[in-house]
């Protein structure tokens, strides 16, 4: 009898060991290391996972479709770039700073609404409206959280990152499409030249100020090439000869790869400035127009034509109904709907993109081959899958 109960225990210790070699074999991998504990971001409808329908509550369905299965405060049909960036960090979605309810900053806070500038919105120089949460607001927006989390650290607020956050984070600005593109129409490509020097120039003065308050690692996105945008192809003024064999439109497209040199070469500048942080360029310009030109290599269908619009034909844009809404025209209620198959897409809406387009911009981004200077995130994070 004492044998057997020896036996028994013993038996039941092996059974526990295998168990346990087991379970530590099975178990996920919670020693996943980043050493980015949080991502600020600073920017327009590209990346605002709800900061402008937080203040101006008004979102539609189709928005949010694929992923969120219902508006999600982005302005696509599932994720964003910044999104992405997000999972493969291993940290989760940033809640908008202006977003009351519901919010989490203890990995950061996303401080882009839709339509935002980086200029100060100067009324007569833009058609279209503008958000009042210009890159200057968010940057007294980023003051605000900072000076926040450091008088209320010792009160332990459940919501609020740890006052060291700030060296560790990701700082990423996706911003300048709607200076560039706001007054296309009025001033045209030269008038906007204008003042693309100044438009830069913010961007790395933002940066800097970031710096002070202990920031190291800006990750600056260029401007994608809005020649091949539906929107801007039914809206903006051009020749037929201005359009290229891909269908985009040579002078609009042509006026973003100055831009984005000139940035490329204010970041450059900058570096010098703050030699110990990192300051890093990111040509998304390359893999959305790698997209646009190339749908079909990329398991896509669809370029230069929208999913989520009014009207059909080449680009499934009217810019008199926006996706989601419904407009009486003519007598008849018209509604601006979106396909079946936005993953065909690269345009979700005639100016944002889908979330496939994103997942493939995200994708080559993480894998670093479009930074300049080289930057590789591995180094820094155990990189997440982003299915
Ligand atoms: C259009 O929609 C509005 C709001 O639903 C409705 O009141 C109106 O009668 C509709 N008009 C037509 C012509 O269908
Ligand atoms: C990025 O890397 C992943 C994993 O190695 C790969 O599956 C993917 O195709 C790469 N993307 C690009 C755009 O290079």
């Amino acid at each position: 009898m004492k044998l057997e109960a020896r036996k028994v225990r013993s038996s039941l210790r092996q059974n526990f060991l295998v168990f346990a070699l087991f379970m530590a074999i099975l178990a996920p991998r919670n020693d996943a290391k980043c050493d980015f504990k949080a991502i600020f971001n600073f920017g327009d409808s590209n990346s605002d996972t709800g900061g402008f329908w937080a203040a101006f509550p008004a979102e539609r369905p189709p928005n949010g479709m694929t992923y969120f299965k219902k508006p999600a405060g982005r302005a696509t049909d599932g994720r964003l770039i910044i999104d992405f960036l997000a999972q493969a960090l291993g940290l989760p979605f940033l809640s908008p700073y202006l977003q009351s309810i519901g919010s989490d900053y203890r990995h950061g806070a996303n401080f882009a609404t839709l339509a935002s500038t980086v200029r100060l919105p100067h009324t007569s120089l833009f058609v279209t409206g503008v958000s009042p949460f210009s890159l200057a607001i968010q940057l007294n927006q980023m003051k605000q959280f900072k000076a926040k989390v450091d008088e209320l650290h010792s009160s332990g607020k459940a919501n609020l990152p740890p006052p060291n956050i700030f060296g560790k984070s990701l700082y990423t600005f996706y911003i300048g499409q709607n200076d560039f593109t706001g007054s296309l129409a009025s001033l045209g490509i030269n008038g906007v030249k204008q003042f693309l020097p100044e438009v830069v120039s913010q961007i790395a003065s933002t940066i800097k100020e970031i710096y002070a308050l202990g920031g190291r690692t800006f990750l600056v996105l260029n401007l994608a090439p809005i020649g091949c945008y539906p929107a801007f192809l039914v809206e903006l003024p051009h020749s037929v000869s201005d359009i290229d064999s891909f269908g985009c439109m040579i002078s609009y497209n042509r006026a973003v790869a100055d831009y984005n040199s000139m940035l490329k070469e204010a970041l450059r500048e900058t570096r010098k400035d703050i030699p110990d942080a990192n300051v890093i360029y990111a040509d998304i310009h390359s893999v959305m127009l790698e997209l646009f030109q190339h749908p079909s290599s990329h398991g896509m269908k669809y370029g230069t034509k929208a999913c989520c619009g009014y009207g059909g034909g080449a680009y499934n844009f009217n810019p008199q109904v926006f996706c989601g809404n419904t407009k009486l025209i003519n007598g008849h209620n018209l509604t601006a709907t979106a396909c079946s198959d936005p993953h065909n897409y690269v345009s979700w809406d005639g100016i944002h993109a889908t979330e496939a387009a994103n997942k493939l911009v995200a994708d080559a981004m993480i894998n670093g081959s479009y930074f300049d200077p080289p930057f590789s995130l591995h180094k820094f994070c155990d990189i997440q899958p982003i299915g």
